[in-house]
């Protein structure tokens, strides 16, 4: 187990553990964008940043996609509770760029259910995109059956509550610049 140092971002918050170190997000970041400038040799790109937990990681990812491309962002939003994923997702900010035969690919911070990734899927392929691909820096694997798969992962992820590097905990702890499980 890592010895987590007194880190005052955490607002004496206690952490587990430390689970993804800056240095390892920094290099699988660093792969992942390789790999998807392979798998898209032509075509327009489009990046979609799903705000808020996908900011820092979609502002690092794009720095290592050696091609060319266009970044947006939406923002979506659950009716009804928002503890657990309604599953009913709506555009609370619908991007401006046009998403019509462009290979589209939605920047994600964590796939937990999956519910919210695949209601978006949904929506934004009636903008009748080229292609429309996933890509989730964590990926949790508890849903059993998505219909529209995560085609690019950072890393698998253990079942605990994680924070930093975007994620929050009641809008809390995104500015941590590794991942940590929290206690
Ligand atoms: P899903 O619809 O169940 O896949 O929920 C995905 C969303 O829930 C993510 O985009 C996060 O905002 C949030 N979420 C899920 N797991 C975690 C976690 O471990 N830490 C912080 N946020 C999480
Ligand atoms: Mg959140």
């Amino acid at each position: 187990m890592t010895i987590v140092p007194v880190d005052p971002r955490l607002m004496g918050r206690e952490v587990k553990r430390i689970v993804f170190t800056e240095r390892q997000i920094a290099d699988r970041v660093e792969a992942l964008g390789s790999e998807i400038a392979a798998a898209y040799p032509d075509g327009e790109l489009l990046a979609l940043g799903l705000l808020k937990g996908s900011f820092m990681f979609t502002a690092d990812l794009v720095r290592h996609i050696p091609r060319p491309l266009q970044v947006d962002f939406i923002v979506a939003g659950s009716y009804g509770a928002d503890t657990v994923s309604s599953g009913n997702v709506r555009l609370l900010y619908d991007p401006e760029t046009n998403l019509e035969g462009k290979h589209v690919l939605l920047v994600e911070d964590i796939v937990d259910s999956g519910r919210t990734m695949q209601k978006l899927v949904e929506l934004l392929e009636l903008r009748r995109p080229r292609s429309l691909q996933i890509c989730a820096l964590l990926h949790k694997h508890i849903a059993e059956h998505l219909e529209h798969p995560v085609r690019f992962v950072g890393f698998d992820a253990p079942t605990e509550f994680l924070v930093g590097y975007g994620l929050d905990h009641a809008e809390n702890f995104r500015h941590v610049p590794y991942i940590a499980s929290l206690a």
